[in-house]
């Protein structure tokens, strides 16, 4: 089948490469000429594993990316992967979904091709019936076009993985013929599809994603107390997670979640609750835990070296999580904001994340590597799980004071402290 793909963000790029894969021709429509220069030049625009492999393949032959919205109109899909940020009060901002659907629409008027409008970003249940459907019709002039909501539960960093193996694949649709459209774009995956209508599509998302922030607060509040106890939260989550009921993914206590979707999700699904009159005090309980979490670094650091003012602090780990670059919400920034509000000095180390860190943080020093930024540190705070760390021993000897607290349960060193553990 011919595929459109509206956006090139890291599901956008990864929906379409893996379209290819699949053996369909697919189109990205992407606004930033320089990241369709890259694709087209068949070099992944983000860090995602497997994605360069796939894109060598397939850009410029089954995938070819171009600002303009010309190629929808060839197409029998169109999937929107635009950004959906949070808006000044946690509400989703809709204004790029809005921006595309009026785009597809126009570039549809007039033509007698079937197509169908499938909406991939996580929007707010009703969108799709609400907002995309009767923008693209008004703007297309046809009552003629299909539509589907279709969501992605992809992880950053594991983006192909997740796609080209989905433990589900949920497609919501008023129009059953729409359903079994997008059905066929995913021939070749080996996993069970959800029919249901668009609204359920949509919450599935989101009640999805607050349901695994919620199973990483919970967690840390486990932890927080069995810590006070001198229990092993990490034993007590193994025991529960056995339960098939609750499995044991998602158990793991540390400095709280962060990236470009739980804070974002679980903060719209709390305005929408609010909005329709509900009080989602559990929700709103998830966030607090969460907002928290990271600033027990900064208490056990004080209670450990006293004073932090013109104390050297090593920060290991940047980003919101191994495997990516992306510092959005990561733990990291309100504990090195503590740090710099308590007058330290921060010596950092990430190996991707450093130039996104660099531009929130400029004042502060970035190292290489983890030996450089712990030479001479009165305390080291360890922020992100990446696997390297675990293999860090002597390099703490470069410590002025050895003092080693880990947010993400890594190292294997004697010594350490764990935010929770
Ligand atoms: C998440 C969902 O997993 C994915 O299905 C959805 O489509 C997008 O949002 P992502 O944000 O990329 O994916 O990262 P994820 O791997 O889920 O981790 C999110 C955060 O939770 C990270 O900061 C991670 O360090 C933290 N985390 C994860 C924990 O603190 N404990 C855990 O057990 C798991």
């Amino acid at each position: 089948m011919r595929v459109s793909v509206i956006g090139g963000g890291y599901v956008g790029v990864v929906t379409a490469a893996c379209f290819a894969h699949l053996g369909h021709g697919v189109s990205i429509v992407e606004v930033d000429a320089g990241k369709v220069r890259t694709i087209n030049a068949g070099e992944p625009p983000i860090y995602e594993e497997g994605l360069e492999g796939l894109l060598k393949v397939h850009a410029g032959k089954k995938l070819v990316a171009g600002t303009e919205y010309g190629p929808v109109a060839d197409s029998d899909l169109s999937f929107i992967c635009v950004g959906t940020p949070p808006a000044w009060d946690g509400s989703a901002d809709l204004s790029y979904i809005t921006a595309a659907c009026r785009s597809i629409g126009e570039v549809l008027r007039g033509g007698k091709k079937a197509h169908t409008v499938v909406v991939k970003s996580t929007v707010p249940p009703g969108t799709t019936e609400n907002l995309v459907i009767p923008t693209v019709r008004e703007a297309s002039g046809r009552n003629d076009l299909g539509f589907a909501m279709n969501p992605e539960f992809l992880r950053e960093g594991r983006a192909v993985k997740d796609f080209l193996h989905p433990d589900r694949i949920v497609i919501g649709s008023t129009d059953p013929a729409a359903g079994e459209r997008v059905s066929k774009v995913y021939q070749g995956l080996d996993a069970p599809i959800m029919r249901t209508g668009t609204t359920a599509a949509e919450m599935i998302k989101y009640a999805s994603n607050a349901l695994l922030a919620m199973k990483i607060s919970y967690t840390n509040e486990i932890g927080n107390l069995c810590k006070r106890l001198g229990i092993d939260v990490y034993e007590v989550m193994q025991g529960v997670g056995l339960d098939r009921r609750v499995s044991p993914h998602f158990l793991n206590a540390g400095a709280g979640f962060g990236g470009s979707c739980f804070p974002k999700d679980v903060a719209a699904l709390i305005h929408l609750a609010e909005r329709h009159g509900e009080d989602p005090v559990l929700l709103r309980s998830v966030m607090e835990v969460n907002r928290r979490q990271p600033l027990r670094m900064i208490r056990i650091l004080k209670d450990r070296v006293g004073d932090l003012n013109s104390k050297k602090i090593a920060v290991l780990g940047l980003a919101f999580k191994d495997g990516t670059d992306d510092i959005r919400e990561s733990r990291a920034v309100p504990v090195i904001e503590a740090l710099l509000e308590s007058g330290a000095a921060v010596a950092a180390y990430d190996p991707l994340a450093v130039p996104n860190m660099r531009q929130v943080f400029p004042q502060i020093e970035y190292c290489t590597g983890a030996a450089e930024a712990l030479a001479g540190a009165d305390a080291c705070l360890l922020m992100t799980e990446w696997p390297e760390f675990s293999r860090l021993d002597g390099e703490f000897e470069l410590m002025k004071n050895r003092v080693v607290i880990e947010g993400r349960r890594v190292l294997s060193c004697d010594g350490k402290e764990g935010i929770c553990w």
